[in-house]
């Protein structure tokens, strides 16, 4: 109970959350329902039943099919919404949140559609709940890079609401060099650039993800242990890995919680943070990654309170903005 109450009372930022990914059961039912869509399952507990995964890809396969149900800009309202309320209640004082595009734009939802339902969300959030955003759209990376650049057309006329661009979705196979000329064309449009990279991929992925993308952090990095020049690199120049250790046993990128690199990381002088990915299909937002990671690994209080630092440093926030919560 002692560590709980630790954990809560520390102000966190959340740097790795997917929109789409904290669409809770009931918010999903209820959103199909209005929108009369039947879901292939028939109560919450087949929904939760049905979340077991062996990897990434089964799970992708998955949150697509879930996030078919958003059609309207009040649907994306209330996702983000539910998820802001959440995360208040955990003492998350800033968010830099993930949406993907190309998931409803596919379907037939006008990107603004999608964009003016998170936004006004976020506008409430920081009004009402005090909680700081930043807005970064990702790029799927199974896509083509020629569907990316429509992406990013799409996005101009609100540039001044996005923040930054990423990329996710399935990772081998589709190395971050695919989508070299896309983030060079984002950069031009003065997005921030990050990029997953070394979740199941290998550390190759990270390398290119730094010096053919030129992003500022690595979303997971899991991989770059197995690399000591890479470890270097990632040290000197300050590069944040935001770490997703409920989503790696989910998605079993790790075996279990005691074999999570985020120790070793931040004894290395690694900008580790801990962070949610996709809470509604993994079963932990941002103080149950850290309870499961701080008892797996027998954290001691220096590194909890970097994990803490560590978020606000590596984020967007103004250095004045950053003072006020470290
Ligand atoms: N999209 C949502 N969650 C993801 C993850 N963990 N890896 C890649 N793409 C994702
Ligand atoms: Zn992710």
């Amino acid at each position: 109970f002692k560590l709980q109450s630790i954990i809560q009372g520390i102000p966190k930022a959340e740097l790795h959350l997917h929109l789409e990914g904290s669409f809770e059961p009931e918010l999903m039912f209820q959103v199909a329902k209005r929108n009369n869509i039947t879901l292939p399952y028939d109560s919450i507990e087949s929904v939760k039943e049905a979340y077991k995964f062996n990897n990434l890809q089964e799970f992708l396969d998955i949150y697509y099919a879930g996030a078919q149900v958003l059609l309207h800009e009040q649907d994306f309202f209330d996702l983000t919404w539910a998820y802001l309320t959440k995360v208040h209640s955990e003492n998350v004082r800033h968010v830099e949140v993930f949406f993907d595009p190309q998931t409803h734009t596919e379907r037939g939802v006008p990107f603004e559609v999608i964009i003016k339902g998170i936004h006004r969300a976020l506008e409430k959030g920081k009004n009402e709940l005090h909680i700081s955003y930043k807005l970064i759209m990702s790029y799927l990376r199974h896509l083509s890079e020629e569907d990316a650049f429509k992406t990013l057309e799409a996005s101009l006329p609100f540039k001044d609401i996005i923040d930054g661009v990423g990329l996710d979705s399935s990772e081998k196979g589709n190395p971050p060099s695919k989508f070299k000329n896309v983030f060079k064309a984002s950069a031009m449009q003065g997005y921030r650039l990050v990029a997953h990279a070394g979740e199941e991929g290998p550390a190759a992925y990270i390398w290119e993800a730094l010096d053919i993308l030129n992003v500022a952090r690595i979303d997971h990095g899991n991989r770059c242990l197995t690399d000591k020049a890479l470890v270097k690199r990632l040290v000197d120049e300050k590069i944040a890995l935001t770490l997703c250790p409920t989503s790696n046993v989910a998605l079993k990128v790790i075996q279990k919680m005691d074999e999570h690199p985020v120790a070793k990381m931040l004894d290395k002088g690694i900008v580790a943070t801990i962070h949610s990915d996709d809470p509604a299909y993994f079963g932990g937002y941002m103080n149950e990654n850290y309870y499961q990671t701080i008892t797996a690994l027998n954290l001691n209080l220096n590194h909890i309170r970097q994990l803490a630092i560590n978020a606000f440093e590596a984020s967007w926030l103004s250095a004045s903005e950053k003072e006020k919560h470290i």
